[in-house]
C-alpha cells in the first residue's frame, strides 16, 4: 500500500493488535502509534518494527507520546480510552471515554486534517456521535468499527455449524455495537441458499431457536473473553486492519460499520450499523437492507437505547 499512512491512536490490547493486524496484512505502507504513555508506545513500536522482515509487505513504523507522529494520516483509528471490566456493558464507559475523545479529537485534527476517522473505542456507536460534533466532519468521515466484529462472530458461528468457510455465509449483524445488536435473519444466505433453508439429512438446521441462541451467542461473546481474559484484542485488531483497507484501496467493500444517520428507517442523529459501502474518503453509503418487521422493530429499539445514552451525555 504505497503512500498510505495509518495512525493508532492508543497503544493498549486493541490499538497494538490493530497495528499488527495492520502490518501482517499490508493494510498501510506505514503505521504511526500514539499514545499519552510514551515508554509503552516506543517499546510497542520497536516490537512491531522488529518483526517487520516477515510482514506481508514493506511497512514503516513510527511512534510515541507526541500526538505529532499522527500527522498526515490517511486513517485514523482510535482505541485510546477505558475498555470494559467484567460485568460492565459498553454503555457503561461512555461518559469516561466522550472526555478523553473531547481532548483528543482537537489535537488528532489538527495533525491529520485530512485523515477519515474510524472510532474503535467503545461505546463505539456514542463516540461517533460524539466525534462528529467535536470534529464537525460530515459522516463519512468518522465512523466507527461498528458490528465488523460482531458480523465475523456471527458469521464464523454459522460457518462452523453448516461446514461452509466463513467467506461463504453471507450474514451481518446491525444496530448497536452492543447488547441490542441483531442478526439480519431475514437476508442471510449460505452461498445462496436461505439460512433458514440450509439442510442437512433432509433436515433444517437453522431452526428458530437455534437462530436465537446464536444470536445471543454472539451478543454475549465479548463478555466471555473478558471474563477470561480481560479483554478482546485480537479479532477487534482483525476488523479493524480490514476496515483500513477498504479505506485505503478505495475498495467499496460493504461493512456493517457504525455512521451518524440522518433519515433512514426514520433514524437520525444516532449512529448505529447497517451494511454500507466503504472506500476511499470513508463511507460511501449506506445500503438499504430489507428487514422483516421483528427485524425493524430491534432496530429501532437499538437507536432508541443510543438515543437515551446520548441524552444523559448531553450530546
Ligand atoms: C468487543 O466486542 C469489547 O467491543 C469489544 O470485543
Amino acid at each position: 500500500m504505497p503512500g498510505s499512512k495509518l495512525a493508532v491512536v492508543g497503544a493498549g490490547s486493541v490499538g497494538t493488535s490493530l497495528a499488527y493486524a495492520s502490518l501482517i496484512r499490508g493494510s498501510a505502507s506505514h503505521v504511526a502509534l500514539f499514545d499519552v504513555n510514551a515508554l509503552k508506545a516506543e517499546a510497542e513500536v520497536l516490537d512491531l518494527a522488529h518483526g517487520t522482515q516477515f510482514t506481508a509487505a514493506a511497512a514503516t513504523v513510527t511512534g510515541g507520546g507526541d500526538i505529532a507522529v499522527t500527522e498526515d494520516a490517511d486513517v485514523v483509528v482510535i482505541t485510546a480510552g477505558a475498555k470494559q471490566a467484567p460485568g460492565q456493558t459498553r454503555l457503561d464507559l461512555a461518559g469516561t471515554n466522550v472526555r478523553i475523545l473531547e481532548q483528543l479529537m482537537p489535537q488528532l485534527l489538527r495533525h491529520a486534517p485530512d485523515a477519515v476517522y474510524v472510532l474503535v473505542t467503545n461505546p463505539c456507536d456514542v463516540l461517533t456521535v460524539a466525534a462528529r460534533k467535536i470534529s464537525g466532519l460530515p459522516p463519512e468521515r468518522v465512523f466507527s468499527s461498528g458490528t465488523v466484529l460482531d458480523t465475523s462472530r456471527l458469521r464464523w458461528l454459522l460457518a462452523r455449524r453448516a461446514g461452509v468457510a466463513v467467506a461463504s455465509v453471507h450474514a451481518s449483524m446491525v444496530g448497536e455495537h452492543g447488547d441490542t445488536e441483531f442478526p439480519v435473519w431475514s437476508g442471510a444466505t449460505i452461498g445462496p441458499v436461505p439460512i433458514r433453508e440450509w439442510e442437512e439429512g433432509g433436515q433444517r438446521v437453522f431452526t428458530p431457536d437455534y437462530l436465537d441462541e446464536t444470536a445471543r451467542e454472539v451478543t454475549q461473546a465479548a463478555y466471555k473473553v473478558i471474563a477470561g481474559k480481560g479483554a478482546t484484542n485480537y479479532a477487534i485488531g482483525l476488523s479493524g486492519a480490514r476496515i483500513v483497507e477498504a479505506l485505503l484501496r478505495d475498495e467499496n467493500a460493504v461493512l456493517p460499520v457504525s455512521t451518524v444517520l440522518d433519515g433512514p428507517y426514520g433514524i437520525s442523529g444516532v449512529a448505529l450499523s447497517l451494511p454500507s459501502v466503504v472506500g476511499r474518503g470513508g463511507v460511501h453509503r449506506i445500503l438499504h437492507t430489507p428487514m422483516d418487521d421483528d427485524e425493524l422493530a430491534a432496530l429501532q429499539h437499538s437507536a432508541d437505547t443510543l438515543r437515551s445514552t446520548l441524552a444523559t451525555l448531553g450530546i
